[in-house]
């Protein structure tokens, strides 16, 4: 340690992470010592790392192996005594968390911009997850923040480590071991699910297809679906990682996942579909030429959980983001079990998860985990499936619309605006908040507004406090839309327009979705003007 290299820099002005870590194009991460200020302002601000041991890896991304190195010797200048490194620089975001809780870690940097775009031109993050395998809270956040805007100078030490050999190497005094990226999870998803009941089926003759989307879960579905569940490796489409997602999306929505939902509304099309995101922890579930909202999946996954071997002693709680639709509420009223609304974010999960309050957790926008680690987990929640499926041998269809005849249906799709100028993505939002006090009573449209607020939140385990997490219009008729300003996008504004109607358990389960919510799109057009003032027509995804 004693070598290492005091380097001068001047500070950014722009390194504040957003709802999922420092999410930023290639070229700013390119510019001198942004990376380098950034990695030393996480170290500089947790002093537990030093003598401490953390995970590292990322989705195989453009400036992942990279930034590995930099990490490493940036780690190993400030005292860092022992780094786990997922061979060629390979964690998806689950596997991360994992490895932070099994072997005890001080935290672990994930490198991924999740589901955006990758490639010269396209996206890199970085995220810091603290040792209960969770992403860093807000204050931790912050802090880094304050610290990156006056940084003055970074400790590296010279090394390289050869990360495709798995075993341990020194880089300075810093022991690094290299291992294989996907075993500890495999075997943790084996811990949790019902393999051989899930290999009987497989064996039975129903058929599977998974999207890796050229990003980080190919060797994770290889192992899992592949070698431990016997599913032929014909079954797994674009199971190779590379370095741009092949050019692609890997977002799993109706949209980016297009040729997954061809396959599955096609003639020839396969009993279960599913795909995961770039860093693997988004996913979706479609069964032959059905696709089950995120929304629906979360609450038919708490309903159902019990039938899996890790959780048949049933779940505590559960808990929604805030836009997420609150089907998962009524199965935990069905469950006699608390249900938690939080604002978006995974790490608004996180204490309610360490205090056991909830078992399970989720978001609209493909997200669903449980205690098992503490990040959301795209193939726990697809082997989820497929041992529910296994167990009641029923398909995806039947499985939810029994739900929605139980529960009734909640009609919910999302509408982005995406990449439009932030200026005019405020002004709706302005607009919005102006009017709030004013739309109770309002008929609008055949519905009535019931009441209409900001979501504020309190953390109900540390009393911390979250203000201004979205705008909220609840109708008379059980409907409600959301709107709010998304904290990941790299480009101009991303607007989220959440829509979600209700029919109870005797209603009409058959509508088009888009039928379903077309009222309420208009409505919050014309409170909002949203179309004319971001000059769109149309929005750019809708999921
Ligand atoms: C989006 C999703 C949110 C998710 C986050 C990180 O954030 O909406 O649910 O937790 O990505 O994957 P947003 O861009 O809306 O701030
Ligand atoms: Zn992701």
């Amino acid at each position: 340690m004693g070598s290492f290299k005091q380097t001068q820099t001047t500070p950014y002005t722009d390194q504040k992470p957003g709802t999922s870590g420092l999410r930023k194009r290639v070229s700013v991460f390119q510019q001198e010592n942004y990376l380098e200020n950034f990695v030393q302002s996480v170290f500089s601000t947790l002093p537990q790392l030093i003598g401490g041991k953390i995970v590292l890896g990322g989705d195989g991304r453009y400036l992942n192996n990279h930034a590995i190195q930099i990490i490493l010797r940036i780690a190993s200048a400030n005292g860092v005594a022992e780094v786990l490194l997922g061979q060629d620089g390979i964690l998806s975001t689950p596997a991360c968390s994992h490895l932070i809780r099994k072997h005890g870690c001080n935290g672990g940097f994930v490198l991924s911009a999740s589901h955006n775009p990758a490639g010269e031109n396209g996206d890199f993050g970085i995220k810091f997850n603290v040792e209960n395998g969770g992403p860093a809270g807000t204050s931790i956040t912050d802090a880094i923040f304050e610290f990156s805007k006056s940084i003055s100078s970074y400790k590296i030490n010279e090394g390289q480590i050869d990360t495709s050999l798995i075993g341990t190497q020194k880089l300075e005094g810093m022991t690094v071991t290299v291992i294989d990226p996907v075993a500890d999870f495999a075997d943790l998803m084996e811990s949790l699910f019902d393999f051989n009941a899930i290999r009987s089926l497989l064996a039975s003759g129903f058929t599977l297809a998974f999207d890796a989307m050229h990003a980080v879960t190919g060797p994770y579905a290889k192992t899992i679906f592949g070698t431990r569940l016997g599913l032929p490796l014909e079954n797994l489409l674009n199971a190779v990682p590379l370095p741009d997602f092949g050019g692609g999306h890997p977002d799993p929505n109706p949209v980016y996942a297009k040729s997954l939902f061809d396959l599955m509304y096609g003639l020839q099309s396969p009993d279960f579909g599913a795909a995961s995101d770039g860093d693997g922890d988004r996913y979706i579930v479609l069964g032959s030429k059905f696709y089950v909202s995120p929304s629906d999946s979360l609450a038919i996954i708490a309903a159902n959980a019990h039938l899996t071997p890790g959780y048949k002693d049933g779940i505590t709680g559960v808990a929604r983001s805030m836009p997420t639709s609150r089907a998962a509420d009524m199965v935990a009223e069905h469950l006699k079990i608390p249900s938690f609304e939080t604002p978006t974010g995974w790490k608004y999960f996180g204490n309610l998860l360490e205090t056991g309050q909830i078992t399970i957790c989720g978001e609209e926008s493909a997200g669903t985990s449980s205690d098992h680690i503490r990040e959301k987990d795209g193939l726990w929640a697809i082997l989820m499936w497929l041992n529910i499926i296994a167990v009641r041998k029923q398909s995806v269809e039947d499985i939810t619309r029994q739900h929605w005849k139980q529960f009734g249906r909640h009609y919910y799709t999302r509408h982005d605006y995406e990449a439009v100028k932030k200026s005019k993505a405020e002004a709706v939002m302005n607009t919005l908040r102006e009017s709030l006090p004013d739309l109770t009573g309002q008929q609008l449209l055949g519905e009535t507004v019931k009441n209409a607020d900001s979501f504020n939140y309190i953390d109900p385990v540390d009393g911390s406090v979250a203000k201004n997490q979205g705008l909220r219009v609840f109708f008379e008729s059980g409907a409600r839309f959301v709107m709010r300003l998304s904290g990941t996008g790299t480009e101009g504004a991303t607007l989220r327009l959440y829509l979600e109607s209700y029919v109870g358990p005797d209603g009409n389960h058959n509508l088009d979705l888009a039928q379903a919510t077309s009222a309420l799109a208009q409505i919050a057009d014309e409170l909002t003007h949203l179309k004319k003032t971001v000059n769109r027509d149309r929005p750019t995804v809708i999921s």
